[in-house]
Formats: C-alpha cells, sequence, structure tokens
C-alpha cells in the first residue's frame, strides 16, 4: 500500500453541509459552529457561500458570518463566490480563500449557475484574476467529474477541459467534485490515471457525496494514488439542491476515524470534532447520516 503520511481534511460543512437544509439555522449557531470547528486543528473551513440567497436561502446571512467568526491562527477561511458581485462581499467579510466553482457536464452548469459553460469562463477569470490581485488564495470545484444527474455519465475530456481552464485563470487547487455520490473506487483510479497526467498531484483535492455509501472507499482509493486532500462535512451533512438525488457529504467524523486507526495524520482532533458533530446535530433536529458520530452517541448513552 502506497498510502500518505500526512492527510489535509477540508471541512465544508457550513457551506455544503447547510446550503441544503430547508429551515434557517440561525446566525449565532452557524458562528458557534464553526468557532467549534476552529478549534478541532482543521486548517481549513468553507465557511458559506456568497451567491444569490434566492437561489441558497439557508446561507442568506453570508456577510455576518463571515464577520462575526474567531479568526483562529493557521486556519484558512473559505467561501464559495460564483461571480464579481459574490466576490466583492467575500471581500467585505475578510474572507481569505475564494472557491470558484462550475461543472463538467452542461446540463448541471446550467441549472447550477443558470449559464452555460463558456459564458461561465470569463466570469470565473475575473473573479480569480481580482482574487489574486487582492492577495487572497483560490481554489476551483468542477462538479459532476464522476456522473451528472441530468446527463449521467461525464467524459473525461470534459473534465479535462474545463480543469485545465480553471487552471490557466490561476486557481491554486483543484477540487473534483462527486456531486451525486455516484462514483466507485475503480472509476476514481481510472480518472485520477488520467488527471495525473497533467496536473500536478499536490494541486488535486477529492470532494466526495456519500449517497451510496462508496465515499470512504473512493478516498482510499485515491490515496492510494497519493492524493492528500479530501474535503469532508461533520455530521455528513450536504447537498447540491440543483443536484437531485444528491446527499450529504462524506462525514468528517467518518474520514478521521478510518485514517486515524490506519495510522495517517490529519492533525484534527476527532474527540473536538465529534463535539461540534454533536452540537450542529442537536441544532439540526434531526439524526445525522455520520457513523462514527452516532456510534458515539450511542455509547454515550450506554446503549
Ligand atoms: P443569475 O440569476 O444568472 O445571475 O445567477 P444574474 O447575474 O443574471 O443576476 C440575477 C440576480 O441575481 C440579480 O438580482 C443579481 O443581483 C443577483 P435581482 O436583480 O434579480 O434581484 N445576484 C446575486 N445576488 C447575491 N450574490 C451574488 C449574486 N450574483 C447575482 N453573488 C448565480 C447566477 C450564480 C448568482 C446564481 O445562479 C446562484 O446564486 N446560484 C447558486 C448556485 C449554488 O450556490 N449552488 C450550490 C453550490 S455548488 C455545489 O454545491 C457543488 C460543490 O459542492 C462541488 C460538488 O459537490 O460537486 C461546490
Ligand atoms: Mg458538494
Amino acid at each position: 500500500m502506497n498510502w500518505p503520511i500526512n492527510v489535509t481534511i477540508k471541512e465544508v460543512g457550513p457551506r455544503d453541509g447547510l446550503q441544503n437544509e430547508q429551515s434557517f439555522l440561525s446566525t449565532e449557531d452557524k458562528i458557534n459552529w464553526i468557532n467549534q470547528l476552529s478549534r478541532t486543528g482543521l486548517q481549513s473551513i468553507e465557511i458559506t457561500s456568497f451567491v444569490n440567497p434566492k437561489w441558497i436561502p439557508a446561507l442568506a446571512d453570508s456577510l455576518e458570518v463571515a464577520k462575526g467568526i474567531e479568526r483562529m491562527p493557521g486556519v484558512t477561511y473559505t467561501a464559495l463566490v460564483p461571480n464579481r458581485r459574490g466576490l466583492e462581499k467575500a471581500l467585505e467579510g475578510n474572507v481569505d480563500e475564494m472557491a470558484v466553482f462550475m461543472s463538467a457536464s452542461e446540463t448541471h452548469n446550467q441549472k447550477n449557475i443558470n449559464k452555460s459553460i463558456a459564458d461561465t469562463f470569463p466570469i470565473l477569470e475575473e473573479v480569480v484574476k481580482e482574487t489574486l490581485s487582492a492577495g487572497k488564495s483560490v481554489r476551483g470545484y468542477v462538479s459532476t467529474v464522476f456522473g451528472c444527474p441530468y446527463e449521467g455519465q461525464v467524459s473525461i475530456d470534459n473534465v479535462i477541459r474545463v480543469s485545465e481552464h480553471l487552471f490557466e485563470m490561476g486557481i491554486q487547487e483543484l477540487s473534483l467534485g462527486d456531486t451525486i455520490g455516484v462514483a466507485n473506487p475503480k472509476q476514481v483510479q481510472e480518472m485520477l490515471n488520467v488527471l495525473l497526467k497533467r496536473f500536478p498531484i499536490e494541486k488535486l483535492a477529492l470532494h466526495f457525496h456519500d449517497t451510496h455509501g462508496t465515499a470512504a472507499a473512493n478516498i482510499l482509493a485515491a490515496l492510494d494514488m497519493g492524493i492528500t486532500t479530501y474535503d469532508a462535512s461533520t455530521g455528513g451533512l450536504g447537498g447540491c439542491p440543483y443536484a437531485p438525488g444528491a446527499s450529504g457529504n462524506v462525514a468528517t467524523e467518518d474520514v478521521l476515524y478510518m485514517l486515524g486507526n490506519m495510522g495517517i495524520n490529519t492533525g484534527v482532533n476527532l474527540e473536538k470534532l465529534l463535539g461540534a458533530g454533536r452540537f450542529i446535530q442537536e441544532k439540526i433536529g434531526r439524526s445525522l447520516p455520520s457513523r462514527n458520530l452516532q456510534a458515539c452517541l450511542t455509547n454515550e448513552r450506554g446503549e
């Protein structure tokens, strides 16, 4: 086995996790949760998105959240930004890193951001350029890399084309999104075999949703190929409202449990992360998908 010794977990729960929630979590609770996450040893937290609140009402308080959180030294606070308007707000909120996003499939791109792939490039190019000239860092997401809810299979050529454009714009890291959680380990390795011939390994991250229970296996497949950055969401919250059938991200607690027991270092304290998971589950008011969170809560109750 060829597993890395150190892995970086990027927590996306406050953005990807909450964007799909029907009820509005109060700004105070969001800030409290992010502050707890900041104390777990996580190096990166995606705190919100600066998109149109008509489209994503759950994150309509993005500026208040960005302004309200405590900034822990060593933690990068990221926000999802679709265009110049979002960037201006994110800069006002003093976000450290912008995450631009688009899809490898035309239909999902259109449904998600109301633009064709071709029309999205110049908009993101402007965001990336201005982010870099503001002295901030920028990561890019490509969605529907392993399958599209509208088009089914997505060709590797489409993934390469969109990824190349994003790197040409100047993004510093690319997160490959399994938006609807359909990937399997064989597909992950086949995709990475192609992408690693074109892009530097340290600039690639993986973003698995866990709709079919394959996310941990997919991470293992990617670890085996040397990928060291993974997005995950506390409790396994998450989903894209414009991707029908998509369920939550792989749960941060579950990834930490697996990696920790494999002797792979993440720098994140699982106990503290479980505390943040317990908090958000209580606030959301239903049992969250994380297996490790539920196992710990059951254990605590002595069942
Ligand atoms: P649009 O309607 O095409 O935008 O939206 P527009 O430029 O034509 O403007 C229309 C209206 O939107 C105007 O307002 C603008 O002011 C407003 P009106 O005059 O009608 O009142 N507007 C904005 N308002 C606030 N903030 C902004 C902004 N921009 C325009 N930044 C837009 C284009 C992208 C904004 C819209 O389609 C949108 O907000 N989409 C949300 C998409 C989204 O958040 N999806 C979920 C995140 S992506 C994801 O989950 C996948 C990922 O996790 C990876 C994976 O899993 O694969 C990242
Ligand atoms: Mg996602």
